[in-house]
């Protein structure tokens, strides 16, 4: 065959394979709200940096009909590209090639990927929308999802790695994005281990779909997921931004971006928390307040609202924000927050972004619930999470700072590189009220006006702790600083600790408490 035919045969091929299962499947994937693969890719990527490997992929079974079968690239969009000019690897499934669904061959082209980001330092993203498991490859398909999972966790801690949920992930497919660091969830897209047939076959229990495993139930309840997307572009949008505060690897500082340079006071802070200790305030408006551009990522911004957890920066810096939320539950840890905060903490330590935190905090949960549910065991978490990292740690005290939640709030003991408090700072035991109703309990039931007696105490209590110079005496707060003059306080010490390095002895892996 001359060469000109062979490339109008190439050609030709390449065009056939890139529509995947073809115009009226990817016409139907619109339909629904939904965009093709390969629209997804070019979406999430900068233009004309997507370079494909395995279009020509092909599967290999031949049970139940597959013997000949043409499944174009095998049902996964494969490849490198560059994202605000920085590589990544990725895997996008098509939904329109036998449902997406992951047989062997699939596997592997995503494994392949994984470990390109590994050799390569890369960030790698996974886009899901899957039948899971190819059912007519048996246990070829477990075996591969099994290689994916493997390589999952080989990846973490090494680069970020992100999944985008764009359509059913259900079953053990749903493992592969919840070992990677970040989910984003589409709305209209399901998560769930099992279906609601097998839901109500099993427990009785009646739902639906949306109801079992829609962004809803796996953000607000479960908090497997960590950002919900409007739809696909939302979800592409969503991770580009996600990327950009982040290292390519675990060997890199995050990207430093422009910054103007500007630190001046915000007057409003110093107005900002109400006077009367128990009044509510949003944690975001100040951290909106503090940071370059009032540009805040939240993260499951729906899970665990008593706190905050987020990516922003500061004179171009990442950082990774955790603030309780005094507008929620206020702001107590419970298990939730908990496990929610020790995570991120443990992403932004992995991959050298600073943990700044800020205080607001009137202690651990009580109640049944919380106990039998082992806050003990989630709460130590944090405690550990924030003791084991090793990146710079800023902690600033805002208001109430009590008990061990004042610790697991990156207090001084627990490695914090700066401590500063503001003049509002209450840092105690516990809170008043109950301190004089426990050491002064004598001297109340025995005096003739027990209120008069016990009001009494409490603002002798709260005159003598709930003021930050006592633990600035102590050290344990470096200084305290007027409201205002936050951010230039942060960006002074992110300066300072950008050259942090930490040693500690050699070993396989702590034994976090999970
Ligand atoms: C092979 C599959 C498939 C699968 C879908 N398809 N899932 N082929 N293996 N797992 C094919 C369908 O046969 C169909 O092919 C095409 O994909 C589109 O599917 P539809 O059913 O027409 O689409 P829709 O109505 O949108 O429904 C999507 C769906 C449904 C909800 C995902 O297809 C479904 O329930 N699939 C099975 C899901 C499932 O049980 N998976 C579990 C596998 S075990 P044609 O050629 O007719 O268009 C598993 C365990 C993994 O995943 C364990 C890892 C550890």
């Amino acid at each position: 065959m001359p060469m000109q035919d062979k490339i109008a045969e190439l050609l030709a091929k390449r065009e056939q394979l890139r529509l995947g299962g073809g115009k009226a499947r990817i016409e139907k994937q619109h339909e629904v709200g939904k965009l093709s693969a390969r629209e997804r890719v070019d979406l999430l990527v900068d233009p004309d940096t997507f370079q494909e490997t395995g279009l020509f992929a092909q599967h290999r079974a031949a049970f139940f009909g597959m013997a000949g079968k043409e499944l174009p690239a095998d049902g996964v969009v494969t490849g490198s590209a560059s994202v605000d000019g920085r590589l990544i690897h990725l895997a996008s499934q098509d939904f329109t090639v036998s449902g997406g669904s992951a047989g062997e061959v699939h596997s592997d082209k995503i494994v392949q990927m994984m470990e390109s980001s590994m050799h390569t330092g890369t960030p790698f993203v996974f886009i899901n929308d899957s039948g899971g498991a190819r059912i007519q490859e048996g246990i070829d398909s477990l075996s591969g999802y099994g290689r994916v999972f493997y390589n999952n966790v080989r990846l973490s801690g090494v680069v970020p790695q992100v999944s985008l949920i764009c359509g059913p992930c259900a079953g053990g497919a749903a493992y592969s994005p919840a070992l990677t660091d970040f989910i984003i969830q589409a709305k209209y897209a399901n998560m769930f281990i099992t279906g609601p047939s097998v839901v109500k076959q099993v427990t009785g229990e009646v739902v639906t779909a949306e109801q079992l495993g829609g962004p809803g139930a796996q953000m607000a309840q479960s908090g497997v997921v960590h950002f919900i997307a409007e739809d696909d572009v939302d979800a592409t949008q969503i991770c580009r931004k996600l990327l950009s505060f982040l290292p390519s690897n675990n060997m890199e500082d995050p990207p430093r971006l422009q910054h103007s340079g500007e630190v001046s006071a915000d007057e409003s802070l110093n107005t900002i928390i109400p006077e009367e200790a128990k009044v509510p305030y949003d944690m975001r408006e100040i951290i909106l307040r503090v940071v370059d551009d009032q540009d805040f990522l939240e993260v499951q911004s729906e899970y665990a609202k008593n706190i905050v957890v987020g990516f922003a920066r500061v004179l171009g810096r990442s950082i990774g924000v955790i603030g309780n939320q005094p507008a929620v539950l206020a702001g107590s840890l419970d298990i939730n927050a908990s496990d929610k905060s020790a995570r991120f903490i443990r992403f932004c330590n992995a991959f050298n972004i600073p943990l700044v935190t800020f205080v607001d905090v009137p202690g651990f949960l009580p109640g049944v619930a919380q106990e039998y549910g082992g806050i003990i065991r989630h709460g130590a978490k944090m405690l550990f999470a924030y003791s084991a990292a090793t990146v710079p740690k800023i902690t600033i005290i805002l208001r109430k700072a009590y008990g061990g939640a004042y610790l697991a709030m990156c207090g001084k003991d627990l490695g914090a590189d700066r401590s500063f408090a503001w003049p509002t700072a209450e840092i105690a035991v516990m809170g008043a009220e109950g301190a004089a109703d426990v050491v002064f309990r004598k001297e109340i039931d025995a005096a003739p006006d027990k209120a008069a007696k016990r009001k009494e105490l409490i603002e002798e209590y709260r005159n003598t702790f709930a003021n930050p110079y006592v633990a600035a005496g102590r050290r344990l707060v470096d200084d305290v600083i007027e409201p205002a003059e936050t951010r230039r306080y942060l960006a002074m010490s992110l300066e300072a600790l950008h050259t942090k390095r930490e040693l500690r002895p050699p070993k396989k892996h702590g034994l976090i408490p999970l």
